[in-house]
């Protein structure tokens, strides 16, 4: 067993509560855990029965005993009780081979939270096992995560693009200047797909498959070659099994109302840019984060929208864990991002 007894007590982690996943951070370990945010339920204990990936297996399968739940919703805690049993159970996972030392958090809140909302993420995480608790705003995280140059006198755009919401921010001199979030994300794709299906199709899908389509073949425009996938849904007429061939084409007709709703977004953002920043911006870029960074053709539409350079993050899904990781590091020198 290669541990220290330093490494023992020091049992500092940051925590990447998403929408979508969470991502757990130990310090001297790195990320640790990956997981879907959800969880699988006995209806009436309402006892977890499964919790991250397993559950996600479970959604769209449920029987009448069992509920799947996503906790948070549009990048906030809609179920505090079952958030606070997941948090649980992933600190507890990996906090397994530590003496009884209750950790110190830090924990991503989205840039629009309340501060109503912002209690209730540190009183879940207290709750939950935290000793102390550092609250952090994801577009801050994010571009920490990503090595941006957050303390110093220059400006730097963030996109993170995530499940539940798309947070825009112009960051300089350890703060956010401006930001928007909007609840216009990855799950609001996926539900368009989900609509369009019906629409178009006369097909009932679920929200895996949707996003299985949108991540396979979903597109904010255009794409050079055109791409097709196979997907299972429920024929809606006879109500009977059906498999469908559908094209990029079509899920980029699907997915263009909410694309450019976060287009907007983006230009509204800059238009609220003070000059000096809206400069460095024009040199250094803007830098997309976030699953949705991922969806196929949005860095070239942005760009075309903006006229800005666009650059994709490496390792998007996990930048917000990465500068969470980062603050642990140093929680004294980042004493200004935090909240
Ligand atoms: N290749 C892809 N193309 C398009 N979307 C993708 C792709 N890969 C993942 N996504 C989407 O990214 C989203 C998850 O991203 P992420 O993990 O950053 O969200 P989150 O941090 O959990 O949510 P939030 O920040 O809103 O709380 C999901 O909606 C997922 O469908
Ligand atoms: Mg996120």
């Amino acid at each position: 067993m290669a541990f220290s007894f330093s490494s023992m007590l020091s049992n500092d982690i940051g925590i990447d509560l998403g929408t979508a996943n969470t991502l757990v951070f130990v310090k001297g370990q790195g990320i640790v855990i990956n997981e879907p945010s959800i969880v699988a339920l006995e209806k009436h204990s309402r006892k977890p029965l499964a919790i991250g990936a397993q559950a996600k297996e479970m959604l769209g399968r449920e029987n009448p005993d069992i509920e799947v739940v996503r906790p948070l919703r549009d990048g906030v805690i809609a179920d505090f009780d079952v958030t606070e049993e997941m948090l649980r159970f992933f600190i507890k996972k990996v906090q397994k081979n530590k003496l009884l030392v209750r950790p110190r958090i830090v924990i991503c809140v989205p840039s629009g939270v309340t501060a109503v909302e912002m209690r209730a993420v540190r009183e879940s995480a207290e709750r939950a096992g935290a000793r102390e608790v550092y609250l952090i705003k994801e577009p801050m995280a994010a571009a920490i995560g990503i090595g941006l140059p957050v303390e110093d006198a220059i400006g730097s755009m963030v996109i993170d693009i995530g499940g539940g919401t798309a947070e825009i921010a112009v960051i300089a001199l350890s703060g956010i200047v401006t930001s928007r979030s909007i609840k216009t994300a990855g799950d609001e794709l996926t539900e368009a797909i989900v609509q369009f299906m019906k629409r178009k199709h006369n097909l009932l899908v679920g929200q895996r498959t949707a996003e299985q389509i949108k991540c396979a073949i979903g597109s904010a425009g255009a794409l050079d070659e055109e791409l097709q996938h196979t997907c299972r849904g429920l024929e809606l007429v006879q109500s009977i099994p059906k498999t469908i061939i559908v094209d990029s084409t079509e899920i980029a007709e699907a997915l263009a109302e909410s694309v450019s709703a976060i287009i907007d977004s983006v230009r509204q953002t800059l238009e609220q840019t003070p000059p000096e920043l809206a400069a460095d911006i024009l040199d250094r870029g803007i830098i997309l984060t976030g699953g949705g960074a991922l969806l196929k053709g949005l860095d070239r539409r942005l760009v075309e929208e903006t006229s800005l350079p666009v650059i994709v993050a490496d390792d998007p899904l996990t930048c917000v864990v990465r500068g969470t990781g980062k603050v642990l590091d140093n929680i004294e020198g980042y004493q200004k991002v935090l909240e």
